[in-house]
């Protein structure tokens, strides 16, 4: 089914002025981007976006290196866009990401992995809602 999911160009990708290459990823991959802006998050937006990980070691460093610098965030369409999303962007650390994936291909580390990417339908839901107002969403 046609489906929506929720994305993330992290600091890392904005820093090297990057985000059309892995915007072309995400677009070979059948993703059609509904929803757009480079934003800076606040503290407070990075902390309640990962709220979910706030018991997590690396919780403070994540935070910080989300606000590091602008990012860009996307409302994705497409064919099970969720798990199509996840096999476009590979395995959360890159060392362990498959060939021709964008964390294979330009992410520096387990950190700066240069993209997020929902894990289900309902997380990409509360997601998108966190940045997106349904009017800003043109499908
Ligand atoms: P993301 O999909 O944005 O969700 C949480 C992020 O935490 C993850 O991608 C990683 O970039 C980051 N992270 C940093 N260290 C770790 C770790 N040890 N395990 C999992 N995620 C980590």
């Amino acid at each position: 089914a046609i489906e929506r999911t929720f994305s993330i160009i992290k600091p890392d990708a904005t820093r090297r002025n990057i985000t059309g290459k892995v915007l072309s990823y995400l677009e070979a991959g059948g993703l059609r981007v509904v929803a757009q802006k480079r934003i800076h998050m606040t503290k407070e937006q990075a902390e309640g976006f990962y709220a979910v990980h706030k018991e997590r070691p690396f919780f403070n460093d994540l935070v910080s290196f989300m606000i590091s610098g602008p990012v860009v965030v996307q409302v994705l369409e497409g064919e099970n866009a969720v798990l199509k999303n996840r096999e476009i962007m590979g395995a959360t650390n890159p060392a362990n990401a498959d060939a021709g994936t964008i964390r294979k291909d330009f992410a520096e580390s387990i950190e700066a992995n240069s993209v997020h990417g929902s894990d289900a339908p309902e997380t990409a839901k509360e997601e998108i809602a966190y940045f997106f107002k349904p009017e800003e969403i043109v499908g």
